[in-house]
C-alpha cells in the first residue's frame, strides 16, 4: 500500500490539516501546548483503550498529532473543538475524543487509530 510524504510547514500552531490517505481521512493536528498538557494529565484516568499520551506521538515530537479521521464506532469523521475532553467529537453518535484522540465517552470502543509514520526531517514525514 502506498506511503505518503506530508510537509509539515502546512500546519499552523494549534491547527490541523486533513488529508486523504488509503480512502480515509488522515488528520495532521499541530497541538498547542495545552491540549499537549490536558492529555498528559488524563494519562492516569480511566479510559475503554488505556494508552499514554507518549505512546501516541514520537518522542520530542509531541505536538504532533497524527491520526486517522474515522470513528471507531462507525466510522463517521469526527470534527475537532467539540465534545467534553476538549478533542474531538463525532457527531454519529456522540463519541467524545480528548486531545490525544483517545476515547473517553460514547459508543466509540477504540481510541483514533494512529497509522504508522516516521520523521524524515523536523518537517517531513512519511506516512504508511
Ligand atoms: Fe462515531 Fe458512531 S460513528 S459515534
Amino acid at each position: 500500500l502506498a506511503s505518503t510524504e506530508f510537509d509539515l510547514t502546512k500546519v499552523a500552531d494549534g491547527q490541523q490539516v486533513t488529508l486523504k490517505w488509503r480512502g480515509k481521512p488522515l488528520f495532521v493536528r499541530n497541538r498547542t501546548p495545552a491540549e499537549i498538557q490536558k492529555a498528559v494529565a488524563d494519562d492516569g484516568a480511566s479510559m475503554k483503550d488505556p494508552q499514554k499520551d507518549a505512546e501516541r506521538v514520537k518522542p520530542g515530537k509531541a505536538q504532533w498529532l497524527v491520526l486517522i479521521g474515522s470513528c471507531t464506532h462507525l466510522g463517521c469523521v469526527p470534527t475537532f473543538g467539540g465534545g467534553d475532553y476538549g478533542g474531538w467529537f463525532c457527531p454519529c453518535h456522540g463519541s467524545h475524543y480528548d486531545t490525544s484522540g483517545r476515547i473517553r465517552k460514547g459508543p466509540a470502543p477504540l481510541n483514533l487509530a494512529v497509522p504508522e509514520y516516521e520523521f524524515l526531517s523536523d518537517t517531513k514525514v512519511k506516512i504508511g
